[in-house]
């Protein structure tokens, strides 16, 4: 297992990159932009290929690193449903599995802190995001917050799991680096209530400045989409009552980017092809699913669940020589909201 704690010192945040073996797959989680080379050069010093970056929430004290994390490795970026960033390639929702190959945890939604925050449980350890610190809870008075919510989500959710649970935060500003749940039930000053009023009240009554870097890193944060003007513009783009067009030629595949998880939630497009995108490299090499397909003649519609792996996808294909690839702009969500037709698994 490769497991390692990243510090910003600028606004103490935590970021973690997971591995299960060099040479695998690799996720981030709450990567921070200034930080972004010192990851890719840890990630390729150690063998490493990074698939996922994900956000715990929309951060209000650092710009987010998965913008650029995509842009320069064509990750998937992650967070959850109730998020309010532009594009995001996958959300995911409570009770969904966050997985890379030989790694995966539990979407635990934590709301609270934001009311896009979730927790990632993976086997002896979560990572709580802002929900829940070393000795602390993320404060509630903005990004509709509420304490209530954060109350049940702590004491309703979290403090559920084994007293031996690993706790590994967003945050800490006294250099603590890893706490217990049994650890911060007994010790955590603001656990120290007897009722979700008495809670309220303590987070009420902190009274915090705002952070220095909020009025910059809230926008920047809500607009990390992957700009697909470009691909638009070469021509590579289809919207989606286009798309239901050419649906069922016999000169065409579409092909799925999601993964299995995201198929079974939301149904696809009837007649699809599966291809992950982790495994996109493979299917367009030569012998793979994607170069036979269109080696036999077929355009390629890809999809994803919001365009923007497609989008990537499209862009690869293109490198790789399959110049009539094109993408379903928008991805599956698009597609439903013109009333596509979606087929249930
Ligand atoms: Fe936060």
């Amino acid at each position: 297992m490769i497991f390692r704690q990243l510090f910003d010192s600028v606004s103490s945040t935590y970021s973690y990159l997971i591995a299960r073996r060099a040479g695998g797959e690799a996720l981030i989680i709450d990567p921070v932009l200034e930080r972004v080379d010192r990851y890719l050069q840890l990630i390729d010093e150690l063998d490493l290929r990074l698939v996922k970056a994900v956000d715990t929430h929309v951060h209000a004290d650092h710009v987010s690193g998965l913008g650029a994390l995509r842009d320069r490795t064509h990750c998937t970026t992650v967070m959850g449903e109730k998020s309010r960033a532009d594009v995001v390639a996958m959300r995911l929702a409570d009770g969904d599995r966050l997985a890379v190959e030989g790694v995966a945890m539990d979407v635990i939604y934590t709301p609270g802190h934001t009311d896009d925050s979730y927790s990632f449980l993976m086997g002896d350890r979560v990572f709580t995001g802002d929900t829940l610190l070393i000795r602390g809870t993320g404060r509630t008075d903005f990004q509709n917050g509420d304490p209530r919510d954060q109350y049940a989500s702590i004491f309703g959710r979290l403090l559920k799991l084994p007293d031996e649970t690993l706790i590994f935060p967003a945050h800490d500003y006294k250099g603590d680096t890893v706490s217990t749940i049994g650890e911060e039930r007994a010790f955590n000053p603001r656990l120290q209530v007897k009722s979700v009023d008495e809670y309220v009240d303590v987070m009420n009554a902190l009274k915090l400045p705002n952070p220095k870097m909020m009025d910059v890193a809230v926008p920047a944060n809500m607009r990390i989409g992957l700009h697909q003007d470009e691909i638009a513009r070469r021509g590579w783009a289809l919207g989606a009552h286009e798309a239901m067009q050419v649906l069922g030629r016999t000169d065409v595949a579409f092909v799925d980017l999601r993964e299995p998880s995201e198929r079974a939630r939301h149904g696809v497009i009837a007649g699809s092809l599966s291809a992950p995108y982790p495994d996109l490299a493979a299917h367009l090499a030569p012998g793979g699913l994607i170069a036979e397909l269109a080696g036999a003649g077929k355009r390629i519609v890809f999809y994803c669940a919001f365009g923007e792996r497609s989008a990537m996808a499209v862009q690869a294909a293109q490198d790789a020589g399959i110049v009539s690839a094109l993408h379903i702009a928008g991805g599956f969500n698009a597609w439903k909201k013109a009333n596509g037709q979606v087929e249930r698994l």
